[in-house]
């Protein structure tokens, strides 16, 4: 028999629950505590429902805290909400932006899905309100009802354009039936607010953005760019004020900003702060107003329960099982908490490395003393 063949026939364990230590939708089932955050994600989730105000919150943690599964989890939260439309992007870039506020809005509008929209409202829905939306917007909505033109490729042409993926020709734009090309920060915001409008016009009362690894922007661009996000955030808490076009703000949908960003990032927004203290900028006024929540490490029984909700996951299967697939003791919860000081995926980091070499060599129940024997003998390798 290999080895694999052993290991799922032993214990349903195709691969091993710990070794996938990336943040996804399916570790959803297996979120422990957290509780005191998701109470504020909850009323700031809840409040977007009822009133007409914009949001911005912080999720703060170290490295492998779990910013990007809480990041999941509170879009799972607000997708429960039918007057709540989400979307995740995240801030990471492989390259440097030649204009970064262009790029952050194109990226914005990029990430709502506007085929998750389709399966949600009908197509039918979706070209009436945009007709709705017409008096209040020119070429906004002559743009957006191309994208669910029944040309194909107009359909495609139009929605690369307004998400700044193609820099349209003369005829392109003709095509599409505009004069501008969205080649400025105000006309991308024109663009944003239509959309804005378009989800109130379906029934929505709140845009959530999701917006992870916030802290790449300042290794993505100069100190001067930096301010020029910052202002752009601050810019979108206090929408549409500061944009040229008259609008209505009881038009358009609330925009809940959820922004995942790193210990050290967020100290240096405190000292970009400071800095502005003497000569103004937008982090002084963008710190005042946003909600800030620290994930910290866990303590032992959130620590406890993650073991075992992980080790109960069947990847043969992909269900999850009443009881771990591979018994474990209470010495195994404290060495586990020992190497990992508490922070996820360092606990389901040492899971894995015991796991491994525990399924190896048929290891009938997890303790302190196998594991570290276990984990001793991988060092050797
Ligand atoms: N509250 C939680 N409950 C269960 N697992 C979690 C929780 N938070 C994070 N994790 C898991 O820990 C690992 C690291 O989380 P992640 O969100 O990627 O961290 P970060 O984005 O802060 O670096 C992932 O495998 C994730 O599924
Ligand atoms: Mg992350």
């Amino acid at each position: 028999m290999s080895k694999n063949q052993f290991i799922e026939k032993q214990y349903g364990l195709e691969k091993n629950p710990f070794l996938d230590r990336i943040a996804r939708e399916k570790w959803l089932q297996t979120w422990v505590n957290r509780e005191e955050q998701l109470r504020v994600w909850k009323r700031v989730i809840s409040e977007l429902e009822s009133e007409k105000r914009n949001n911005v919150v912080l999720v703060i943690g170290d490295y492998g805290m779990g910013k990007t599964q809480s990041l999941f989890k509170i879009i799972d939260e607000a997708n429960k909400s039918k007057y709540i439309f989400s979307s995740f992007l995240n801030f990471r870039g492989e390259q440097r932006p030649s204009n970064p506020g262009l790029d952050f809005m194109f990226r914005i509008i990029q990430s709502i899905d506007f085929n998750r929209l389709e399966k949600i409202k009908s197509k039918q829905e979706i070209i009436n309100s945009i007709t709705d939306i017409s008096s209040d917007f020119d070429e906004v909505s002559v743009a957006l009802s191309q994208c669910w033109s029944k040309d194909q490729y107009t359909r495609r042409l139009s929605r690369y354009f307004i998400t700044g993926q193609t820099k349209p020709t003369k005829t392109e734009l003709r095509e599409i039936g505009v004069i501008r090309k969205i080649d400025n920060i105000d006309i991308a915001k024109e663009y944003f607010a239509g959309i804005l409008y378009l989800l109130k016009t379906l029934g929505y009362k709140s845009l959530l953005l999701a917006i992870d690894e916030f802290e790449y922007l300042f290794s993505l661009v100069t100190r001067a760019q930096q301010s020029v996000y910052l202002a752009l955030v601050r810019g979108l808490f206090d929408f549409p004020l500061g944009i040229t076009v008259a609008l209505d703000v009881e038009k358009m949908v609330n925009i809940a900003l959820f922004l995942g960003i790193s210990e050290d990032g967020f100290r240096r927004l405190r000292e970009i702060e400071n800095e502005e203290a003497a000569v103004g900028g937008p982090t002084r006024p963008l710190l005042d107003r946003v909600t800030t929540t620290t994930l910290y490490a866990l303590e032992r029984q959130s620590t406890r329960l993650l073991i075992e909700k992980r080790l109960s996951y069947n990847r043969k299967s992909g269900v999850f099982e009443d009881k771990p697939l591979i018994p474990f003791d209470e010495t195994f919860v404290d060495y586990v908490l020992e190497l990992s000081r508490g922070s996820p995926r360092q606990i389901i980091w040492s899971c894995s490395q015991v796991l491994d070499a525990g399924i190896e060599h048929r290891v009938s129940l997890l303790d302190r003393e196998t594991a570290q024997e276990l984990l001793k003998e991988r060092e050797e390798v």
